[in-house]
């Protein structure tokens, strides 16, 4: 469209009052993070999303973290990896930084990995970041390990970030290693 045809439509808009119906349809600037119905159903057998941030809030059973933690289980042995998705909605733009991916039992599991880089803008199309569990497959145990993420506005004020010391769990198996991040298709089987 030239600039004629973006003034007329600009007018049209206006006479219309359609500009004003437009804003009210749009989606509002904020930020929602998930765990989509297919990974939650290999995860917990319910097709269903587990809304873990919604409109820019943790969601309540996120809350008492220590509670919800030991509702959650280890991530059992056939799962390599995890989805997560989110999406910003609106315009506004959001910055994630994950400041630490630390396995705190190193003989059994390594650093977990994303497959997105470290710092980054949190897309406005909802979109899957897949957290890999390397296992080692050295012996059979259940390694501790941390996800600290942090999520900044455009400020670069932190508005979320992964609960205070949150720690995760991961069950590995002997001769069962997952280094290969290579091989993305064979994550989750
Ligand atoms: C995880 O995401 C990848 C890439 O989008 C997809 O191929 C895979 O099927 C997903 N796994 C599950 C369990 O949803």
């Amino acid at each position: 469209m030239g600039a004629v045809g973006r003034l007329c439509a600009l007018l049209l808009c206006g006479a219309l009052s359609l500009c004003g119906v437009r804003a009210a349809a749009r989606q509002p600037d904020t930020l929602y993070l998930w765990i989509d119905a297919q990974q939650a159903r290999v995860l917990i057998g319910f097709e269903e999303d587990i809304l873990i941030v919604s409109e820019g809030k943790m969601a309540p059973f996120t809350h008492d973290f220590r509670k919800a933690q030991q509702r959650m289980p280890a991530i059992p042995v056939g799962i390599h990896a995890m989805n997560f998705s989110w999406q910003a909605t609106g315009r506004a733009e959001y910055f994630y930084e994950f400041l630490s991916l630390r396995s705190l039992d190193k003989g059994i599991m390594a650093d977990p990995t994303v497959n997105i880089p470290l710092l980054g803008m949190v897309p406005h199309k909802p979109s899957v970041v897949q957290v890999g569990f390397p296992c080692l497959g050295k012996q059979d145990g259940v390694a501790a390990f941390e996800v600290n993420v942090i999520i900044m506005n455009a400020e670069g004020n932190i508005i979320l970030q992964t609960p205070q010391n949150a720690i995760f769990f991961k069950t590995c198996q002997q001769g069962n290693a997952n280094e290969d991040m290579a091989r993305l298709s064979d994550w989750v089987t």
